[in-house]
């Protein structure tokens, strides 16, 4: 019997796709290699570092902030293997949803690893070497992505970790050295510093966060280094000798120049993720990729080859989970015949740290490089009531518009609860909004939220800063 669509990996971009094809009348099918569904934003990714960055986040209030608030719990202890347990149980109910959404919505699953055949055909090979060819009239790739490696180092998850190791050590490592002061980075490095661990962070450019508002990023980093964190930037590793009890990295100026030894616990190399096609047969079913190996697709995610299409990580942009859900209710819209798009202009970015750092649309920098001429508000939130009240004070929001017609270009926040606060400026952005719009429209008090209002007010200078 022959599928509508079958669509290979099931993750973010997956298993949505599958979903919002089977609800739009599309026969699917699901094939994941892996055991549970989910990809790596549930099993690897966003889930169980969201897990430990809010368990740890706790444990270090516990330390240090409740004592303010006449709570008094002396100093609190840490049981890893209980945090471990709570993080995999948060994956676990969250992998089992994806199954009962697979079963809800009549979408076909099989566990094995899938090949395009030929367009049209796909091979899925099971854990016993057993294989099978299923018939489809479509084909959607959401392989997703894999870490990207030091040339020279090997990652083997015990002592030199990727995310994946990074997310299940079994003690906190006295010193860890990250490698890459990207989002990965300095969150997982957060989160083993709450928990005990000197940080060091090496940094290949000169600035942390390569790609979010330098202005956001400065201040974020000095945030983090009151908190202990160390950054060497502008800064790589070049080698990593394992055959002491402590790993020895050798470490030089990016431009050139003398090495030094930083010795460490543990190393986290989180330099980027790559994406992953290995097997799927891309070569030899005629599937172009681009120069970064990514697949090529068209603006209806189609690739060069009739009834083959790619989502997430595997093609180009943010490698983000919400991305990639996007794009796989975009293109199951787009094969049911309906009209599916992206807005790549509104596609939110937060680094789930503490404060957070959230962003949509165009930084400071790429506005300039753009030569588009725009106008600045601005409000910290010492100035914000109930960050006061909470000691949450951290931070500010930034707005970002357009000088001459006033539309928000870009909105960028520091602080505690910036990745929810993102949402409404993305909403105002979806519907165009002006600046003047959010500062007219009534916000609840008191919120965190009256800051973005307060920053639109910024923008044509009716701010009520003390
Ligand atoms: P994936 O989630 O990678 O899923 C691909 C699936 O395809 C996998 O299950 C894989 O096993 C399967 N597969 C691959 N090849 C085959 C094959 N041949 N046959 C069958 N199955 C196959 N993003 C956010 O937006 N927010 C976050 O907070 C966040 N946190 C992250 C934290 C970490 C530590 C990491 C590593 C990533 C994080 N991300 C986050 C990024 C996010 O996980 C990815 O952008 C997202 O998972 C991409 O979704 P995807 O569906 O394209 O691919
Ligand atoms: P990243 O691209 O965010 O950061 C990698 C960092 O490593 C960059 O700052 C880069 O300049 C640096 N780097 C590269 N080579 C280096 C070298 N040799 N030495 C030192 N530094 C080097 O990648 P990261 O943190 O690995 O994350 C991968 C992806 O996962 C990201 O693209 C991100 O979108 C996604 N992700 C998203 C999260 C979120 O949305 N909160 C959380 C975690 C991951």
């Amino acid at each position: 019997m022959a599928y509508d669509l079958i669509v290979i990996g099931s993750g973010p971009g997956g298993y949505v796709c599958a979903i919002r094809a089977a609800q739009l009348g599309l026969k699917t099918a699901v094939v994941e290699k892996d055991k549970t569904f989910g990809g790596t934003c549930l099993n690897v990714g966003c889930i169980p570092s969201k897990a430990l960055l809010h368990a740890s986040e706790l444990f270090e209030e516990a330390g240090h902030v409740f004592a303010k608030m006449g709570i008094g719990v002396g100093t609190p202890k840490l049981d890893l293997p209980a945090m471990m347990k709570f993080k995999d149980e948060g994956v676990d109910g969250n992998v089992k949803g994806v199954a009962f959404l697979f079963k809800k919505n009549k979408v076909d699953s099989f566990q094995g690893t899938g090949r395009v055949a030929a367009a049209g055909k796909v091979e899925v090979k099971g854990a016993d070497g057993k294989t099978q060819v299923l018939e489809t009239k479509n084909i959607v790739i959401a392989t997703g992505s894999d870490v990207a490696r030091l040339r020279g180092i090997t990652i083997d998850e015990k002592r030199v970790v990727s995310s994946t190791g990074a997310l299940t050590l079994d003690k906190v490592p006295q010193k860890l050295l990250v490698v890459g002061a990207g989002v990965i980075g300095l969150e997982l490095g957060s989160v083993w510093r709450r928990l005990g661990a000197e940080v060091t962070v090496v940094e290949f450019l000169d600035r942390i966060l390569p790609g979010m508002d330098s202005e956001v990023c400065r201040q974020f980093q000095r945030i983090l280094e009151k908190q202990g964190m160390t950054f060497k930037l502008a800064t790589k590793v070049t080698a990593i000798d394992t055959s002491g009890n402590r790993l020895k990295a050798s470490v030089e100026p990016a431009a050139g120049g003398a090495a030094e030894t930083i010795e460490a616990d543990v190393a986290l190399v989180a330099i980027g993720r790559v994406p992953f096609t290995d097997g799927l047969g891309l070569k030899e079913a005629g599937v172009a990729l681009d120069n970064r190996n990514r697949v090529q697709v068209d603006a209806h995610f189609a690739t060069n080859v009739k009834g083959i299409y790619a989502i997430g990580d595997v093609i180009a942009g943010p490698m983000l989970a919400h991305k990639a859900e996007d794009e796989g209710v975009a293109v199951a819209e787009i094969l049911a015949g309906q009209a599916g798009h992206v807005n790549y202009d509104v596609i939110p970015n937060v680094v789930y740290t503490y404060p957070e750092i959230a962003s949509v649309g165009k930084s400071e920098e790429e506005l300039k490089a753009a030569g588009v001429a725009y106008n600045t508000g601005k409000f910290p939130f010492t100035a914000n009531g109930r960050a006061k009240v909470n000691l949450q004070t951290e931070g500010f929001v930034k707005i970002l518009a357009d000088a001459r017609t006033d539309r928000v270009l870009g909105v960028h926040i520091v602080g505690p609860d910036a990745g929810n606060m993102i949402a409404e400026a993305a909403v105002a952005m979806e519907f165009s909004a002006a600046s003047e719009d959010i500062a007219r429209t009534c916000h609840p008090h008191p919120t965190r939220s009256e800051a973005l209002r307060q920053a639109a007010m910024a923008v044509e200078g009716w701010t009520m800063q003390a």
